[in-house]
């Protein structure tokens, strides 16, 4: 994995960015892997502020919860609608979500995820890939975790129903992205960041899979990186 330590989240926000901003100006019908999550709200920000042109642009999120209506504000699809899509110039049409089945086909029809970008979960999940997932996974409905449900209930009003189950793109299925951009930021990520590196690779740390991809940016601000002493 190829490290980047910025000074700051806003740093690593804007670098990663920039790096999905030069890939979209060079191959306009690029394939996105999208994120959600606090962590990722910056790129999107400065993706707009890049005003790249979106309209053969194809996007893949890699999950949703169950058991929210399209239109709450803490579905994926209206955080996606707010931070990005509703200010860029993409059909809704060309924006996916991995629910109703066939994600992983449809995916393959269209050539492939060029840029998967991907956040890490405090219990080394990405997407809702939790700890105990199978590396074999494809696209599937999921449990949360106790941890992931209690890291997300900032994003829901006290008393309010939170999902305890979702889609999610499976671990090989995002193996199958031709590049990963794995965005880490803020001390309390530094622990799990350093046990995704350190390996082993194993299905404790769904996170740990990314070792053996061949070509994935893990770009963390110096708070995350605290513990990679070898590389900062
Ligand atoms: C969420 C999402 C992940 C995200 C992760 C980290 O539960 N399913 O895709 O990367 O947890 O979220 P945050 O950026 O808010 O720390």
């Amino acid at each position: 994995m190829d490290l980047h330590v910025l000074d700051s989240s806003d740093d690593a926000c804007f670098v990663c960015a920039n790096i999905l901003s030069d890939y979209l100006k060079t191959t306009p019908q690029a394939k996105l892997g999208l994120a959600t999550g606090g962590t990722p709200e910056a790129v999107y920000r400065s993706i707009i502020d890049h005003k790249v042109d979106f309209s053969q642009v194809r996007t893949f999120n890699l999950d949703e919860y169950i058991g929210l209506p399209e239109n709450h504000p803490q579905s994926y699809r209206a955080y996606m609608e707010k931070h990005l899509f509703s200010k860029v110039s993409i059909a809704t049409e060309n924006t996916y979500f991995p629910i109703g089945g066939g994600y992983d086909l449809r995916i393959k029809t269209v050539g492939g995820i060029d840029i998967q970008l991907l956040g890490l979960g405090s219990n080394g999940h990405i997407a809702f890939n939790e700890p105990g997932s199978s590396f074999n996974s494809k696209t599937r409905r999921v449990k949360l975790a106790p941890q992931t449900i209690q890291d997300n209930s900032r994003f829901f009003e006290p008393g309010e129903l939170q999902p305890v189950e979702a889609f999610t793109m499976g671990l090989a299925t995002i193996m199958q992205a031709k590049q990963i951009l794995l965005l880490v930021t803020g001390q309390h990520k530094a622990e799990i960041l350093k046990r995704v590196f350190d390996g082993p690779v194993s299905e404790d740390c769904p996170a740990s899979i990314l070792l053996n991809h061949s070509n994935v940016k893990v770009i963390a601000d110096k708070a995350a990186a605290e513990y990679l002493t070898a590389c900062v």
